[in-house]
């Protein structure tokens, strides 16, 4: 039997879970209200943050988990890539437990884990996978052959689809983080009411940069002729952007199945827990008969259950990182 306790603090999210033989038995998360007020996440306050949740956070997942300490057979944290002062406050409690416990230390990267989160479901794929990982700061098709060899094969140039939802809920007026904002106001409107452009990016990357500034335009422009175009439309505007951002989406993945043959196919990240998104991929696979998976929600957005059931693939390889281990903001697969 292995327990593994996991600890995930990348950004905004303090979070920890436990998982015994690669089922999840808890899954807590504790989200950080304050960088509403600013409009984006404040590296300074999301430390902070970690360091007054991390302590119960961990303390409840083994309660509700009901295992002891002495139970666990490895911890491990999120290792990369994310807010570094985040990173540095799970990568050091991971450590400090470790050392005091003398369990060995597992290190995860945030990405591999958003993928891989489509193994704690028993309805799983099977290799090898396409997986679209999309959150709020990377866009990527990943070719997963195991859970040890994966290969990043297409990714945006500029902007992140969830910066894409999120930048332009600012431009209507919504607080932060505004994709699942837009979400909830796009299932009410009329997503052909407003065309915006597709980007013409060549292969498997992705770009939404024109596109945010296309609606600053579109949106300049109405509020000229009426200053209250926003409020009027607002439902329309939030489906139409949402139809476009998950149209881009939706055929790479296309292009990417197309180019590998591969019909299990994935989607994983926080822009996953996006019901414009969820729906297309379920329509896109019946017609194009592949096998699709979506994590269940609380594994799509920040969580330590992905880094825990990725832990669970390490432990089985003994592949354990060393007590000098640090974070890194950025790292290469
Ligand atoms: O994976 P995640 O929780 O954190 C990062 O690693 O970035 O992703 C956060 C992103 C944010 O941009 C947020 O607006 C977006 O996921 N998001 C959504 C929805 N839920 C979260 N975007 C669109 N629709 C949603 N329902
Ligand atoms: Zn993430």
């Amino acid at each position: 039997m292995t327990t593994i306790l996991a600890i995930e603090s990348s950004c905004d999210d303090t979070s920890a879970a436990v998982c015994r033989d690669g089922e999840i038995l808890s899954n807590l998360v504790a989200s950080q209200k304050i960088h509403e007020l600013y409009g984006g996440v404040v590296p300074e306050l999301a430390s902070r943050a970690h360091m007054q949740n991390i302590v119960p956070v961990v303390d409840v997942a083994l309660k509700k988990a009901n295992v002891q300490l002495g139970e666990i057979d490895a911890i491990a944290f999120t290792q990369a890539p994310g807010l570094i002062g985040s990173l540095l406050v799970g990568a050091q409690f991971a450590k400090s437990l470790a050392m005091s416990t003398g369990k060995p230390l597992i290190s995860v990267h945030h990405m591999q884990a958003h993928v891989l989160a489509n193994l704690i479901d028993e309805h799983r794929p099977s290799f090898p996978f396409l997986c679209l990982t999309v959150s709020g700061g990377h866009t990527q098709i990943v070719l997963c052959e195991s859970p040890y060899k994966m290969k990043v094969i297409g990714e945006t140039i500029d902007d992140a689809a969830g910066e894409a939802f999120d930048k332009s809920a600012k431009l209507l007026g919504l607080p932060y983080p505004g994709g699942p904002l837009i979400d909830k106001y796009a299932k009410e409107g009329n997503p052909q009411r407003f065309t915006f452009p597709e980007p013409n990016i060549p292969g498997l990357n992705f770009s939404f940069s024109g596109l945010k500034t296309s609606i600053l335009y579109f949106l300049q422009g109405e509020k000229k002729k009426n200053p209250d175009f926003i409020e009027e439309n607002l439902l329309d505007i939030c489906a139409s952007i949402q139809a476009r951002i998950v149209s881009i989406l939706l055929k790479k993945l296309q292009n990417a199945a197309k180019e590998t043959g591969i019909k299990d196919i994935c989607i994983a990240g926080g822009v996953s827990a996006n019901s414009g998104l969820r729906n297309g991929l379920t329509e896109l696979g019946t017609r194009m008969g592949w096998k699709t998976f979506i994590p269940k929600f609380e594994y799509c957005t920040d969580n330590a259950g992905m880094i825990a059931i990725t832990a669970y693939y390490k432990y089985l390889q003994n592949d354990f990182a060393d007590m000098t281990i640090g974070p890194t903001a950025r790292a290469e697969w």
